[in-house]
């Protein structure tokens, strides 16, 4: 009865009335002391009818058109994915980044004698696993990064896993090709011992001979880039609600939550509604990654950098357009309800005797 539930409240030093609306914690803490158990029903159907519904959804075949590929760098820390990157569009981040080291995902899209191309830079540094394995979910084509005189590191190990398991193209950049002594045969044989034998050895993986300092191969890495590109034919439909993935979000003082999001298919505009993860909101404003310039809308391919979310989305969360602000808040909520009680489940299941002396 609403009385009794009145009555809790008030303990809890709450002032409330027969209208107002409570949050799930509160909601939680009330069910706990009146003993009963809260049912995310309606929030649960609505992700699968909404959610699922979105994502199954096929595009008629009329309603595809090109989209560019995604192209991701991955690699072993410090074997050159960023100076590469850098050296395709122009531009240089790599003399700004903190230790040398990239601690940010990042994705550009540019034109590429006349095709446009998103080009995604990610760590190679150990502590960025997860990083590497968002780099990869999105990636229509891998490039696989390899220093000439460092050869197949840990990292690298682990970013042929990723592209393995997203079962995309790896192109092969042996780069740093211009240091003394190298041994570009070395590579290859490691590189045969991880399936991914070169073509010129009668393999299937291009490897392309580069120097992002000396500008080397540069041209050849692009054009084969573009012939992958060219040989999948990717596509998406521009004319349906934007679904697509989280790269990254932060806090920014007084611009709220940005989060760099990729559009994998539809189109996003300014003013839809989306939910991220647990965030949801209004598209207030989009800029476009490299320019920093304002953008009214987001095909299919495109990353963004966008504001309008009340919270930051986790990296590699799936985000949808809705057309229901109040649905969106719903599946959000229901969402965030849940992740935070897993987080305390994690909790108390971590305390055993085992680990006890860890805690
Ligand atoms: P993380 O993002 O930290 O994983 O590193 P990264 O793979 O992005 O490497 P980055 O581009 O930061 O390059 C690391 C260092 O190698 C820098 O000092 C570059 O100047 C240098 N470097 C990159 N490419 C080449 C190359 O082709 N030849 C030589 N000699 N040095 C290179
Ligand atoms: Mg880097």
């Amino acid at each position: 009865p609403v009385a009794s539930v009145l009555k809790v409240l008030m303990g809890m030093q709450m002032m409330v009335n027969i209208n107002s609306e409570l949050d799930l914690e509160t909601a939680e803490m009330i069910a706990a002391e009146l003993d009963l158990t809260i049912e995310l029903k309606a929030a649960e159907t609505l992700e699968d009818e909404l959610i699922t519904e979105l994502e199954n959804q096929e595009d008629d075949p009329d309603s595809l058109v090109p989209r560019a590929p995604i192209v991701t760098f991955l690699g072993h820390v410090d074997h050159g994915k960023t100076s590469l990157l850098d050296y395709l569009i122009g531009i240089n981040v790599v003399s700004g980044e903190a230790g040398g080291i990239t601690q940010h995902i990042r994705a550009y899209e540019v034109e590429k004698d006349g095709r446009s191309v998103t080009f995604v830079d990610t760590p190679g540094h150990e502590a960025f696993t997860e990083m590497r394995a968002r780099g990869a979910n999105v990636t229509d084509i891998a490039v696989l990064v390899i220093a000439a005189d460092d050869g197949i590191m840990p990292q690298t190990e682990e970013a042929i896993s990723h592209a393995k398991a997203a079962d995309v193209p790896i192109v092969v950049a042996m780069n740093k090709i211009d240091v003394e002594g190298v041994d570009p045969n070395r590579v290859m044989t490691q590189l045969t011992e991880h399936q991914l034998t070169p073509s010129e050895w009668g393999g299937e993986v291009e490897v392309v001979q580069t120097s992002a300092t000396k500008g080397i191969g540069m041209d050849e890495l692009l054009e084969t880039l573009l012939t992958v590109a060219e040989l999948n034919e990717y596509t998406a439909n521009p004319n349906r609600e934007a679904l697509g993935v989280c790269l990254e979000s932060e806090q920014q003082g007084d611009r709220g939550v940005v989060a760099k999001l990729i559009v994998q298919n539809g189109t996003m505009r300014v003013g839809d509604i989306l939910v991220c993860g647990p965030a949801h909101g209004r598209v207030r404003a989009m800029t476009n990654t490299l320019t920093g310039k304002p953008v009214e809308e987001a095909g299919p391919s495109t990353p963004v950098n966008l504001i309008g979310l009340d919270t930051a989305p986790g990296a590699g969360d799936r985000f949808h357009v809705l057309s229901d602000i109040g649905q969106a808040r719903e599946i959000a909520g229901a969402r965030s309800y849940e992740s935070s009680r897993e987080n305390l489940s994690g909790i108390t299941t971590k305390v055993s005797f085992e680990n006890f002396q860890d805690m």
